[in-house]
């Protein structure tokens, strides 16, 4: 990668993204992952093997949030930038709600992309949504993506179901079945994800049959280490003193310190047991607990907090540790860098005794405070001790082994400076944004490297390349053939003299799941103009004019990860499924006749392939037929190679179908036309966006859409509603 510095496009769709004054809590969308997603791009773009950065998230018009994430770019510092497309209402949606409009996200990025005219060199989403949009792109222009989940449908779902939800209700509420199929494509099809701990690539992405531990790389997230630094021999802060010191006999003794929210999770009941049950631990330090901020308990609304504060106060009293314990009432964000200071200056230990610890945050400040640590023997706490060595892990549930480690940790000096130091080093070794960058581009280094080689050969490298003919057309008419194009004798011959009359500003394009000869055939038999594109084998081939030269690009393009014969081996001895005739089978597409009464579901044969990992497309159509073709391929996926390729946007391909192989192509950006005399299965499309209905049937039914879009009149289609 010494060449050239990279470009990197990361995706990140829902919430309410910006550089500044992040509104983090303010609703479910908007958390952790926008802090995430704004300091990795500012990181990456110091880093001097990038040199452009953009984080593209939805465009949002609407009243209800700050006009700032109605502006299309926000710079983020020298190389990076956020980009925001709008797509999908304008207002602010719950990221639930994205899903149906998420191709449009697709197309739009390709037009900006080519609008800029650089492409990236590496596509990172974050979150399912984005996972889904940016896989396409990578798919379609051939670049590699990584992935951050961030969370995951799979163990959310198992969470709500063991907290006595409703499959049904939950699956309405969360989309699940969307989420966890989108998870799992992104998983099979990116060169690796980025995960923050170990129990969460083993816990969480495990649950997910397309996850490979070796296309798994832990880095975990960069903390905030600015705010949070040793005391290097300063005095006290005077506030944090008082506010602790009056609740203790001999606040001059080493301090045990807890910072957590008052959550029965956080285990704070076994930590009092622990101290107020070992004589010698209360004779040696004192125990000081930030647990939140409280006014009257009695009041506090949440009842499992007032349950968890009622009880430490009531446990303080059973062991009779007044003055020996602080729990003062009330603190300010800022006053939490002070107080592990102050712990660090009473020689102090922080403890962490939380029953699960996913991440542990508290253990990172404490760390780059230069305090040492007794942690939870789970997720976050296992790799932060592992990588800092600051400290000690203990089970959670057993209160002598939190007193003896505590003890530990305060009994030997020497140790604890050592611990000390080693947690300020640590934690900027590993656990800042710039330690982060610095492993993820290693990965990248080595992916980018590997699809060197290949990327010769795509797309990408092609259009850097300027190889590609410029389009001299407007406009493309796209049609299906059978049920589309042919089945109303009049209607064709309408149609074609629209097309004479219109050859010199539009191209010609079917797009069929017949292989090209019967293609050639039929439309010699129906007197059908020649086309200029050739979209045959449901998408899989493209060729060009009368000569049919084939488009290569598009071949290799498309090959990734195509492992024909093991396919059909897959499909071999399934209820219902028949392979068709020979002359249907081509390279790119192994088709079936389908007996949809007994054939299994779709979904049964996409896992059974993915079982064997084997990625490859299923499209079925007219009730009757099965196509196979690889990942890259389909109608759709042609026609927008095709738009990139031409330098056209979406907008200037009028496209019509009649069943499931073209649902694809009628989706997003296109201006769709389904004949009336379409399959049943087009009519999960109505009320889409940009697909007409129309009422005649096939060739009428396409000039009815011609009329209804002023498609190749001048001025705008009816359809544009690009701002
Ligand atoms: C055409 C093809 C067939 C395919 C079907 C659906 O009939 O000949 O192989 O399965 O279209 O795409
Ligand atoms: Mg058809």
């Amino acid at each position: 990668m010494s060449e050239q510095k990279l470009y990197i496009l990361m995706l990140s769709v829902h919430g309410l993204v910006r550089g500044k004054e992040m509104e983090l809590g303010r609703d479910a969308d908007t958390g952790g992952q926008v802090t995430y997603v704004v300091e990795l791009a500012r990181a990456l773009g110091r880093h001097p093997g990038v040199d452009r950065v953009e984080l593209l998230t939805r465009l949002i018009e609407d009243p209800s949030v700050s006009d700032d994430y109605r502006v299309r770019k926000e710079p983020l510092g020298d190389n990076a930038q956020i980009l925001r497309l709008p797509f999908g209402p304008k207002r602010y949606v719950r990221k639930e709600l994205l899903w149906t409009h998420l191709d449009l996200l697709v197309d739009r990025s390709m037009v900006h992309l080519r609008e800029q005219g650089r492409l990236p060199d590496l596509i990172h989403s974050h979150y399912a949504d984005a996972g889904y949009v940016a896989r396409q792109v990578s798919l379609m222009l051939g670049i590699p993506m990584v992935h951050t989940g961030h969370s995951l449908g799979r163990i959310k779902r198992q969470r709500l179901l063991d907290s006595g939800r409703k499959e049904q209700a939950i699956d309405r509420q969360f989309n699940f079945s969307q989420r966890i199929e989108a998870e799992e494509q992104t998983l099979a099809h990116a060169a690796f994800i980025v995960t923050s701990t170990h129990q969460e690539a083993r816990d969480q992405y495990g649950l997910y049959e397309s996850y490979d531990s070796k296309r798994a790389i832990v880095i975990p997230p960069g903390t905030d280490s600015t705010r949070f630094s040793p005391p290097e021999g300063r005095k006290p802060n005077g506030r944090i003193q008082e506010m602790v010191d009056r609740f203790l006999y001999e606040p001059h003794k080493p301090m045990i310190l807890a910072i957590c929210r008052p959550e029965e999770r956080k285990n704070l009941k076994r930590l009092v047991a622990a101290y107020g049950e070992s004589r010698e631990l209360r004779y040696l330090a004192n125990l000081v607990i930030f647990a939140g901020n409280r006014d009257d308990i009695r009041g506090t609304e949440d009842e499992s907090q007032r349950k968890v504060l009622s009880d430490l106060l009531f446990d303080i009293d059973r062991y009779d540790l007044w003055g020996l314990v602080a729990i003062p009432k009330r603190h300010a964000a800022e006053d939490v860098p002070e107080a592990y200071r102050y712990a660090v200056q009473r020689n102090g230990v922080f403890v962490n005794p939380a029953l699960t610890e996913p991440f542990g945050l508290t253990l990172l400040e404490a760390a780059a405070s230069g305090l040492p640590v007794v942690a939870t023997n789970d997720g976050g706490p296992q790799d932060i001790i592992a990588n800092c060595s600051n400290g000690l892990l203990v089970d959670p549930l057993d209160c002598e082994a939190i007193a003896s480690a505590l003890k530990v940790a305060l009994g030997d000096r020497t140790q604890w400076r050592r611990w000390s130091r080693n947690g300020t080093l640590g934690v900027k070794r590993h656990y800042t944004w710039d330690a982060h960058v610095g492993k993820y581009m290693k990965a990248v280094t080595r992916v980018l490297h590997r699809e060197r080689k290949r990327r010769r050969r795509t797309m990408a490298h092609a259009l850097r390349e300027g190889q590609m003919p410029l389009p001299l057309v407007d406009n493309v008419l796209v049609s299906d053939i059978d049920n589309t194009l042919i089945g109303d004798p009049q209607g064709l011959i309408d149609l074609m003299h629209w097309l004479r009359e219109h050859a010199d500003v539009i191209a010609f394009a079917v797009a069929t799941g017949r292989p090209l000869d019967t293609t050639v055939k039929v439309l010699r038999e129906h007197e059908v103009l020649a086309p200029d594109v050739w979209i045959t084998s449901v998408g899989s081939e493209i060729n060009y004019g009368k000569d049919l030269s084939p488009d290569e690009g598009w071949a290799n393009h498309i090959r990734h990860l195509w492992r024909r014969d093991d396919v059909v081996k897959a499909m071999t001895g399934l209820p219902g499924v028949r392979m068709q005739s020979r002359e249907n089978q081509r390279m790119f597409k192994i088709s079936y006749n389908v007996d949809p009464a007994k054939m299994p579901s779709l979904d049964e044969m996409r896992t059974r392939l993915r079982s064997k990992d084997l990625r490859a497309r299923l499209i079925y159509s007219h009730g009757a037929y099965l196509d196979i073709l690889p990942v890259r391929a389909s109608k759709g996926q042609a026609i927008r190679y095709l738009a990139y390729k031409f330098g056209l946007s979406l907008k200037s391909f009028l496209v019509a179908g009649d069943s499931g192989n073209d649902a694809e192509m009628l989706i997003g950006d296109t201006l769709g036309v389904v004949v009336g005399n379409h399959s049943p299965e087009l009519e999960f499309l109505k009320g889409r966006e940009q697909v007409y209905f129309a009422q005649g049937p096939s060739a009428r039914g396409i000039l009815e859409g011609i009329k209804r879009y002023g498609f190749a009149q001048t001025g705008n289609p009816t359809g544009d509603r690009t701002p």
